[in-house]
């Protein structure tokens, strides 16, 4: 479907692979609904981008915070005439834990909760709430589309790393929903596609230490480098294009599969 007169939905738009979203489909003449827990970074979005995008705070981890997020976006998009066209819940956070360390700890459950509660539960959660508006959106095009949900995953859905079980539980999460919200959705004329990237260029990135991503590198074929958001984006403009794109995990890799350990 087209990107341009309608509005995507982009959680954690303030940043990284986010906000790479976020300039894409502003740059292609759509609108984007910036939602983040980092209202400074999410208010210098929109004085970036302008009046296509708007900034709504929100805690992807709390129901009322995205219903209140939702309300504000069902009226900026009454207001500005252009429909709903897709979801992007990119908001995401790591945190490393081992499931039992050399003390015999086993992983705090607080731990393990806040992870699930962002990556799975708030992409879940948004998706659930935009979808009765996104479903009542004006078709596009021959095949009568609606939308499109770009999840996404990570590499740690397949290869999670030593330290990596809650993330990684998030994330298998992430991809195995897809099919059958994908079959959920099709009467819609919504489609769901997730992008599983491997290490890139981000905030979330940027606190490893030259000793983790010296080891990552030495998982990758080629190219040797971290992926570059708009490497990440580009691929969402594309999944949101192509019709023929649905029900799908795509992995964004360079054929990097990563180890045990680094
Ligand atoms: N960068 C990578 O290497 C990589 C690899 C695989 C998957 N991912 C996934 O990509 C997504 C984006 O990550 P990124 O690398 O751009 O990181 P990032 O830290 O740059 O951006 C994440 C954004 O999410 C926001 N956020 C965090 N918790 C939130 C919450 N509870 N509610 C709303 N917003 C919240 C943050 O404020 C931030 O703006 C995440 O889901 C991450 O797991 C990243």
């Amino acid at each position: 479907m087209k990107i341009a007169g309608r509005t995507f939905v982009v959680s954690g738009g303030a940043s990284g692979l986010g906000k790479a979203c976020v300039e894409d489909i502003v740059k292609a003449g759509g609108h984007a609904a910036v939602l983040d827990m980092n209202t400074e970074q999410g208010e210098s979005v929109v004085r970036e981008l302008g009046s296509s995008t708007r900034f709504f705070v929100c805690d992807v981890s709390d129901t009322e915070s995205i219903g209140a997020a939702v309300q504000g976006i069902v009226s900026w998009v009454r207001d500005t005439g252009k429909p709903l066209g897709g979801i992007i819940p990119a908001a995401g956070v790591g945190r490393p834990g081992l499931i039992l360390d050399r003390n015999l700890n086993p992983l705090a459950i607080d731990a393990i909760d806040f992870v699930i509660n962002i990556n799975l539960r708030g992409t879940l959660d948004l998706v659930r709430q935009v979808l009765p508006y996104l479903a009542q959106s004006p078709t596009d095009g021959p095949d009568g589309e609606r939308g499109i949900i770009v999840m996404v995953a990570s590499a740690a859905a397949f290869e999670g790393q030593m330290g990596q079980v809650a993330y990684a539980a998030s994330k298998g999460a992430v991809a195995s929903m897809t099919l059958p919200m994908a079959r959920d959705l099709s009467r819609f004329g919504i489609r769901v596609v997730t992008i599983a990237p491997s290490m890139f260029d981000s905030a979330m990135t940027a606190v490893m230490s030259d000793k983790v991503k010296q080891g990552l590198k030495k998982a990758m074929e080629f190219p040797m480098r971290a992926g570059r958001p708009h490497e990440f984006s580009s691929l969402v403009k594309q999944a949101i294009e192509n019709a023929m794109l649905n029900g799908v995990v795509i992995r964004l890799d360079g054929a990097t599969r990563m180890p045990s350990k680094l």
